[in-house]
C-alpha cells in the first residue's frame, strides 16, 4: 500500500453514509429482488441498508489479501452461493460492498454473478477511491451508487478497530 494518509470512520458515519447511499437507491427506482454481500468488507454495509430497503441478504466471501496482507494473483472464493442460477437467475440483484479500490474484486465478483442471468445488478458502495482502477465495471451494470468519493488514502472502518473506544 503507498498510502500515507488514514481516515478513520465511526459506526455511526458509516451508518449516515448507507442512510443516504439507500436514498439515492430509493431515489432512482431500481428496486432490487436481493441484496448479495461480498464479504467481509460488505457484510455490515448490508445489513444496515436491509434497515432501509428490507430485502433478503446473499452473501459471497472473496479475499483479494492472503494472510501476510500481500495481494493474491486473482480473488479467491472464500464461499460462493449455493445453487447460484436457480438464486439469481432473473431476479434484480444489489451486489453491496464497503469499498471500491482497485475493482479488481469487484469486477470478478460482478462477472460471475453475472454469468448466472439475474436480470439486473446495480452495485452500491460505501466509498470510492479516486484513483486510477485496475478493473472495470462490465457494460452491463448501468446503475453504480456511491455513499461517499474519498482521495485514495488508507481507510479504517469500525468493524476492524481492535479498540473501538479509541478508534480515531
Ligand atoms: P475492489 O474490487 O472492491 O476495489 O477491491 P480490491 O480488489 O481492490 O481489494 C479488495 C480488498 O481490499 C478487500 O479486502 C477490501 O476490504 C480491501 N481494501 C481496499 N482498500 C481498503 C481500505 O482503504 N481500507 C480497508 N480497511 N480495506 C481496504 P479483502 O481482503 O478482499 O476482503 P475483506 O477484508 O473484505 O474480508
Ligand atoms: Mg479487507
Amino acid at each position: 500500500m503507498s498510502q500515507t494518509e488514514k481516515i478513520y470512520f465511526s459506526y455511526n458515519q458509516i451508518h449516515n453514509t448507507v442512510q443516504r447511499l439507500s436514498q439515492q437507491l430509493i431515489e432512482s427506482g431500481y428496486k432490487p429482488d436481493l441484496i448479495v454481500a461480498i464479504g467481509t468488507g460488505g457484510f455490515i454495509p448490508a445489513r444496515i441498508i436491509k434497515t432501509y430497503i428490507n430485502r433478503p441478504i446473499l452473501t459471497v466471501g472473496l479475499s483479494l489479501y492472503d494472510k501476510n496482507n500481500k495481494p493474491k494473483a486473482a480473488p479467491e472464493k472464500i464461499q460462493w452461493i449455493d445453487e447460484v442460477e436457480k438464486k439469481l437467475k432473473g431476479k434484480k440483484i444489489l451486489l453491496v460492498d464497503e469499498v471500491d479500490d482497485s475493482r479488481v474484486t469487484l469486477e470478478y465478483c460482478l462477472r460471475e454473478l453475472l454469468s448466472d442471468e439475474p436480470e439486473e445488478i446495480a452495485v452500491a458502495v460505501l466509498h470510492n477511491k479516486n484513483k486510477e482502477k485496475r478493473g472495470v465495471i462490465p457494460e452491463e451494470i448501468t446503475k453504480y451508487f456511491v455513499g461517499e468519493e474519498l482521495e485514495d488514502n488508507w481507510i479504517c472502518y469500525p468493524w476492524d478497530a481492535v479498540d473501538i473506544d479509541n478508534h480515531g
